[in-house]
């Protein structure tokens, strides 16, 4: 069987090494991959929006089934045209993609369907946002519509910046078409739990929870960043917080999808907050999180293939899921500078017989040697019996691999820990 993965960053190459444990699998291609994804499959030059590119392709090797990792594609339509031309896939179709790429779309489809959210209003107009800015409560939050690479989300302490995040998106056109509209949001405080989910536009499976790490700097400081680390499980998601999330999130969003004629089927990914007044979606994503994957993939223990198929076949209700009960800690090693410039082309030394795996995220290879190539080079994985156990392991895995100008957190699964201790209490919802 031949599989094609589309995408080239850390999350595609956890789900590679994943779908490499199934024997089934004779050929797995990844479109286009990196220097460290190549040491696992077959890395195509072929880009993840090139839809064309990627049917073509599809079709000349015989590709029996394909997984689309990243939101662009997806929201392009990949998943449609590739079931067209009779290619199984693990990915929502476009009218279900929406979900990520149109901020609009998710608050009024919850508005719509009761499902608990931030309070907000949407803006056409910029002097109209101005304008309801004026005497709007702050800190707000100012979101572009549109997909913006992970930048089109701006927490504003003073009216001076929502103003100016307002401006940049609608005036100055800093996303594009994606900042046309803007939402502009109630902002809601604590923890922030990931939840993805299997869903086959009937039922709905959650995957273990997580915990990403957002901000480039310690303590959770300087500007946000695609992620900076993840540990799963999260302990704010209770076995209380979960059964609410599944009776008013969950199972809610699924049903909603499927009555306005666009069934979710793939992997839906909730990025949740637990406030006082209980669990409230901040955003959907239309895909696996980057870099959740990384600690979630890693706890599987059912076969993801057959996890992929019983999604694409809609048969998820008979298909047992188990994941592992240890925890996942996954340290990124990123490029210092990142989110904003940072010099690459450095050469990475890892070691063999690590105590941890390492998903390549920006890393090329050059002579046959790999180098650093993007912000985020390597997520560093290390699982134990324990969270603490698991922290430890990543971070002396992290301690033996080097390049030069690399950074990383400290601190990665600190507040995690504190949870433990009780320094939320969960019984006050
Ligand atoms: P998003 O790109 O929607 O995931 O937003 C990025 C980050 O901004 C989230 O992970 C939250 O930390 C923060 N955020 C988004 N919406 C809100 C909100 N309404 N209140 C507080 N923080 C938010
Ligand atoms: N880690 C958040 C995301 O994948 O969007």
């Amino acid at each position: 069987m031949k599989v094609m993965v589309i995408g080239g960053g850390g999350r595609e190459h956890a789900i590679v090494k994943k779908l490499k444990e199934n024997k089934e699998i004779t050929e797995i291609y990844c479109l286009p991959g990196n220097g460290g994804i190549a040491r696992d499959a077959v890395c195509v030059p072929i880009g993840a929006t090139d839809l064309e590119g990627i049917l073509d392709f599809a079709r000349t090797q015989g590709v029996d089934y394909a997984v689309v990792a990243p939101d662009d594609p997806l929201a392009l339509g990949a998943v449609d045209l590739l079931e067209e031309a009779g290619i199984p896939c693990f990915g929502p179709r476009k009218n279900a993609a929406v979900i990520e790429a149109s901020k609009v779309f998710a608050k009024e489809l919850m508005k719509r369907h009761g499902i608990p959210t931030a309070r907000y209003e949407v803006f056409t107009d910029m002097a109209a946002a101005l304008d309801y800015l004026e005497s709007a409560p702050m800190p707000t939050v100012v979101k572009a519509d549109g997909l913006a690479l992970g930048k089109g989300v701006i927490i504003a302490q003073t009216k001076a910046e929502a103003q100016a995040a307002v401006r940049s998106m609608m005036g100055e056109h800093r996303f594009g078409k994606s900042g046309d509209r803007v939402v502009i949001e109630e902002f809601l405080e604590g923890p922030e739990i990931s939840v993805l989910s299997f869903t086959d536009g009937k039922t709905l499976v959650p995957m273990v929870s997580s915990m990403d790490h957002k901000r480039a700097g310690e303590g959770d400081s300087g500007p946000n960043t695609g992620g900076m680390g993840t540990v799963a499980p999260n302990p704010y998601y209770t076995p209380a917080v979960a059964e609410r999330c599944m009776k008013e999130i969950f199972l809610p969003t699924v049903r909603a999808m499927a009555a306005e004629g666009r069934p979710f089927k793939g992997c839906l990914y909730f990025g949740l907050m637990l406030t006082k007044d209980g669990p409230k979606v901040i955003e959907y994503n239309c895909r696996f999180g980057d870099p959740e994957t990384q600690v979630v993939l890693p706890l599987l223990k059912t076969d993801l293939l057959t996890l992929m198929r019983a999604v694409t076949e809609e048969r998820l209700a008979d298909c047992p899921v188990e994941f592992s009960r240890d925890s996942a800690a996954c340290v990124i090693l990123a490029s210092k500078g990142y989110p904003g410039t940072y010099e690459k082309g450095y050469p990475i030394v890892i070691p063999q017989n690590l105590e941890a795996q390492v998903f390549v995220a920006g890393a090329k290879e050059q002579n046959g040697v790999l180098v650093s190539s993007g912000g985020r080079v390597l997520g560093v994985t290390a699982l134990g019996e324990t969270l603490p156990a698991a922290l430890e392991k990543a971070y002396a895995a992290v301690s033996q691999i080097h390049f030069e100008n690399a950074y990383y957190r400290r601190d990665i699964g600190k507040r995690a820990l504190a949870a433990k201790e009780g320094q939320w209490s969960i019984e006050s919802m």
